[in-house]
């Protein structure tokens, strides 16, 4: 997207850029097209930017209720299609995916709904967690269930054995973030999912970093419920989400909240209250209500887009773009936790060493600095946890790496 002044000695195509072909270099060069852009945007793991269409698809639909028009037909339809959209992106069934408001509303959807028994216990990973992840585990306590911690291998690592050595027979559910919010490590879904199946393990997982970047498919990955918000790397505005529910699992889990919308005779009478409810089939019993028609109507063209070049394209040019950008930070000397090659890939390069201060923080005068000089040069990014965090999207290119080269090595330049 930025103008490219290029001063490493090395081509950055040769630092670890990973190409995604030609049929991929157009399909992205047109989806790029799509973007007005803020300039030098790397901050797609706080919030993915919004497409020209995606805005349009917005405002007509909040037109519609400037003119008082009620469109009923016209919204179920978009509904269905956002359903359909999400499943072909992850590889499941429309009737699989329940829209949801956020990842924490689907999360709980199952933790709650979940069929334990006493004694039961669930694993999490607080190290690698985000703090919405951790609060709905944390509220399982209060119903007797027990939740057991892994420890994270250096800190920011999903370890398979400090997994294991927790698994017993009382073990019904593992809950983890594909991607983590940081430092932006990639757990190996796949792995992970076979082995929780084996041992009839729910696998639970987090995708609000992974969404709509890497690519998903529960076929292979054969997960029981996963959840992603609209607003990432799905490329929508905020205010919706899904949960994905595999068909062998959505039956045995019932909802905590009941909403007409997730029933199978939505039109109840004062008999079939006496009757008890039905829940809809699959994954539309976590229906809740009215959604928030204009994040849906966005969606779907953003959906759209991301299906138009294709989830293995959009992650082979995601992980280029980190893999370039920290090989560049490791040669001016800087400590790169995620992005690096061999690493757990993803989209995410973080710098500096994670400590649990405020996020926006700083205590590294060598990362304040080089902060400073990338808010001065423009570049967006964010502060987590004491670490810088970058995030590729399709909207970014290799011009975008450059241009946040240049600048820190100019910032590099003008501290000494
Ligand atoms: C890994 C992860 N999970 C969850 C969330 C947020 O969840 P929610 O959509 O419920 O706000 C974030 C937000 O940054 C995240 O990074």
């Amino acid at each position: 997207m930025a103008a490219s002044t290029m001063t490493s000695s090395q081509p950055l195509a040769d630092q670890g850029a990973t190409a995604p072909g030609v049929v991929g270099a157009t399909a992205l060069q047109h989806a790029r097209r799509e973007f007005a852009g803020a300039p030098l945007y790397a901050d797609c793991a706080s919030q993915g930017l919004l497409s020209i269409a995606a805005l349009e698809a917005a405002v007509v639909e909040m037109e519609y209720q400037t003119k008082g028009e009620q469109r009923h037909a016209a919204r179920a339809e978009i509904f269905q299609n956002v359903r359909s959209l999400f499943a072909q992106l992850i590889g499941a069934e429309a009737d699989e995916i329940a829209i949801t408001r956020n990842v924490s509303e689907g999360l709980n959807a199952i933790l709650h709904g979940f069929p334990w028994a006493q004694g039961d216990n669930v694993i999490v990973c607080p190290g690698i967690e985000h703090q919405a992840a951790l609060a709905c585990v944390l509220g399982l306590r209060s119903r007797g269930i027990e939740i057991r911690s892994a420890v994270a291998a250096d800190g920011v690592r999903l370890d398979f054995t400090a997994l294991e050595l927790l698994v017993d027979t009382s073990t019904r559910m593992i809950v983890v973030s594909h991607v983590s919010f940081l430092p932006g490590l990639c757990c190996n879904l796949e792995d992970l999912s076979l082995r929780c199946r084996e041992r009839g393990i729910f696998l639970l997982v987090d995708a609000a970093q992974s969404a709509g970047l890497l690519e998903i498919d529960v076929r292979k990955s054969p997960v029981g419920a996963l959840c992603a918000p609209s607003g990432k790397g799905l490329l929508g505005l905020p205010g919706c989400g899904f949960l994905y529910c595999s068909q062998q699992w959505s039956e045995r889990i019932r909802p905590i909240y009941i909403s007409s919308t997730g029933l199978a005779n939505q039109l109840l009478h004062v008999q079939t209250l006496a009757d008890g409810v039905t829940f809809a089939a699959g994954s539309a019993r976590f229906h809740l209500g009215t959604p928030n028609w204009v994040s849906l109507a966005s969606l779907q063209v953003a959906l759209t887009q991301l299906i138009a070049v294709g989830p293995r394209i959009i992650e082979m040019h995601v992980i280029g773009l980190a893999r370039a950008l920290s090989k560049a930070f490791q040669t001016l000397g800087y400590s790169v936790r995620a992005g690096t090659p061999g690493e757990a890939r993803s989209h995410i390069v973080s710098l500096g060493m994670r400590s649990d201060i405020a996020d926006n923080q700083l205590v590294d005068e060598k990362l304040s600095s080089l902060a400073l000089a990338l808010k001065r040069g423009g570049v967006r990014f964010s502060v987590r946890r004491g670490m810088i965090r970058f995030s590729f999207h399709l909207y970014n290119d290799l011009s975008d790496v450059q241009s946040i080269m240049d600048i820190s090595s100019r910032g590099i330049t003008a501290g000494k």
